[in-house]
């Protein structure tokens, strides 16, 4: 038998036409006389039905089907009888009486049922992935990361960009993560490192006169696994020639809305919003806002200059601040215990505390209220305007402190209470990122972004004195609070490269050593430059609405990065670390 089109394919309008199909057995109904089988294949669902007088060898062989096996049938498609349709599927008004039915293979009885939705644990589920795989839901989206490919690449060829491939065994590049090693058998005791991006090689390409390059690229990184990371992921990464942050914002604006259109059939409203770095802080708490409602921050420092509460007096006089949210009319749903939760949730970013101030009736209450002066309870109620059944909550703290905690109590608040509408799309570049920041582990300065950034020429003259001050030409795009990409204009001049690696403490050996062929490439004729890489997983994720980035990969590691389907990473033989000339600790 030659199978002649998909399952998912047979509609009312093959109705008389013979089909040969082959797929899944998705579910089995023995109704005595008849037997009715839901025969899968990645295009959907079609109902065969083997009944001896069609057929009787098809009949005896569907007595023997069970779930999963793989059969091929043959068949003239007709309309199910009036009354039996089922019109939540793409083929059902038909069906296929089968006059041939062959088993192509056996199957065991699968570990969870893959003909509903009901939840499986997510370790059975990664451990037999390609069972997993056979569900529609991640048919779904594969299916739909594929059409994000071929946007990306058509987008990208249309606009001049040159797809490039870089190197996965390379030496360890600065994006701030672990890196994944490889040993080297010919070099013993040396080291290949797996790429965290391929920051330097598409800046060579820059220099080596590709003008515009991307590449749909594997990165790797030993860091911390979350919902939106995981230890190697892909980005669309991109760089630019004579451009500025405009072109590359302009562009890629362009490429994402692209993304939006044609995968998922919504327009994105350009420009995007732009939110200076400083801005975002003062007013979402985060570098990654979720611009979809509002609850701003509010800062009431100043009405609290004079107050006798040890928490928020202290904090202002170490040059912290005090602010609060203010969440509308919902005060009754705030108990004690409510409260008591918060405080828990925000002292887990290293808040010592959280001061609620509630209006009621009788004018604001709240459990510092007895060490506030009248003044500055007047103040606070005024400065976020509290009407009766209104609630602030409020930290005083050091302002990283203060912004993270309010920040991430807001985005918990706003799903919580339902004031997001999480059918909006709301994408927004944040700019003007710091370019340093002062690494206490470290006790020196690093980069924020990475440290080939440039810094803003307004700025440059900050690196003498007060370099924690300078802003970065980086941007990130954020959408609904997560952030799915981002990109700088680079040093193209050996001078403030140098600069920049003087100021992160290496010295002129160290850097020399590790990046002494950018520093080279930077001396023989090199373009203003500059680029971006999105998370294109992430991106998947918000044209699917997936929960987790392992939802859109196909074989994804779990939290702790592992594989549960081969078992990686596994212990090696001897012999292999013989040759490698490793040795490992107790062994
Ligand atoms: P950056 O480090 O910001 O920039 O990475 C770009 C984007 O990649 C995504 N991302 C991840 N996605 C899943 N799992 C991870 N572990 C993970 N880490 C990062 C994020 C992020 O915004 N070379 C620079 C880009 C440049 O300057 O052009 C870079 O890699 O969505
Ligand atoms: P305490 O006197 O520490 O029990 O705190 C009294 C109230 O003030 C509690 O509701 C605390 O959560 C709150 N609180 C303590 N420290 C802070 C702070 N730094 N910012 C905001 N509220 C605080």
């Amino acid at each position: 038998m030659r199978r002649s089109c998909y399952c998912g394919e047979v509609t009312a309008e093959k109705v008389g036409e013979a089909v040969t199909l082959m797929g899944w057995v998705h579910r089995r109904r023995d109704h005595g006389g008849l037997i009715f089988v839901d025969l899968r294949d990645r295009e959907g669902i079609v109902q065969v039905v083997f009944d001896p007088e069609h057929g009787v060898e098809a009949y005896e062989t569907a007595r023997r089907l069970r779930s999963e096996y793989v059969i091929a049938v043959r068949g003239e498609v007709r309309r199910r009888p009036p009354g039996t349709e089922n019109v939540d599927l793409k083929t059902g008004e038909v069906e296929v009486p089968a006059v041939e039915a062959l088993i192509l293979n056996e199957a065991r009885t699968p570990v969870f049922p893959l003909d509903d939705d009901r939840p499986v644990s997510e370790e059975l589920r990664l451990t037999y992935r390609y069972l997993d795989l056979r569900r529609s839901s991640l048919q779904e989206n594969l299916r739909i990361r594929h059409r994000g490919y071929q946007v990306v690449r058509a987008f990208c060829d249309r606009h001049g960009f040159i797809e490039v491939e870089t190197p996965a065994l390379t030496r360890s590049t600065p994006e701030g993560a672990r890196d994944y090693l490889v040993p080297s058998r010919l070099y013993a005791g040396q080291f290949f490192a797996l790429p965290q991006s391929p920051q330097l090689f598409k800046q060579l390409l820059m220099v080596a006169g590709f003008d515009r390059y991307f590449q749909i690229v594997k990165c790797f990184r030993d860091e911390d696994l979350r919902a939106d990371r995981q230890p190697e992921f892909t980005q669309i990464d991109v760089e630019m020639s004579f451009v500025d942050r405009e072109d590359v914002l302009g562009l890629m604006e362009e490429l994402i809305a692209a993304i939006f259109r044609e995968v998922k059939g919504v327009e994105l409203h350009r420009p995007f919003p732009r939110l200076p770095y400083v801005e975002a802080m003062a007013i979402y708490g985060l570098d990654n806002p979720d611009v979809r409602f509002e609850m701003f921050l509010v800062e009431i420092s100043d009405v609290c200059q004079e107050t006798a509460f040890r928490p928020f007096a202290e904090a202002l006089a170490r040059g912290g601040q005090v602010k609060g949210i203010k969440v509308k009319g919902k005060a009754e749903a705030f108990s004690r215990k409510v409260i008591d939760d918060l405080t828990e949730f925000v002292k887990g970013f290293g808040a010592k505390g959280l001061a609620p101030f509630r209006m009621t009736k009788e004018g604001p209450q709240s459990p510092v209220a007895k060490f506030l002066d009248p003044a500055t309870l007047e103040g606070i109620t005024r400065r976020f305007d509290l009407k009766d059944g209104d609630l602030a909550l409020v930290i005083g703290d050091s302002p990283m402190v203060v912004a993270e905690a309010l920040g991430r109590l807001r985005v918990k608040l706003g799903y919580e209470l339902g004031l997001i509408d999480e059918a909006l799309i709301r994408p927004v570049w944040v700019t003007d990122f710091p370019l340093l920041e002062y690494s206490e582990e470290e006790k020196r300065y690093v980069a924020v972004h990475h440290p080939f950034t440039a810094p803003l020429d307004e700025d440059l003259s900050l690196f003498e004195g007060s370099p924690e001050k300078i802003r970065a030409k980086a941007y990130d795009l954020v959408i609904n609070g997560q952030e799915v990409g981002g990109g700088s204009i680079r040093n193209h001049t050996r001078e403030i490269q140098q600069k920049m690696f003087d100021a992160l403490g290496f010295s002129s050996d160290q850097a020399r050593q590790r990046f002494g062929f950018l520093l080279d490439a930077l001396e023989f004729g090199t373009p203003p430059h500059g680029g971006i890489a999105f998370g294109f997983d992430r991106l998947i994720m918000l044209l699917t609405g997936a929960e987790s980035i392992r939802e859109v990969i196909a074989f994804p590691k779990t939290q702790r990065a592992q594989c549960l389907m081969t078992g990686a990473p596994t212990v090696v033989d001897t012999v292999q670390l013989k040759e490698l000339r490793l040795k490992l600790d107790g062994s």
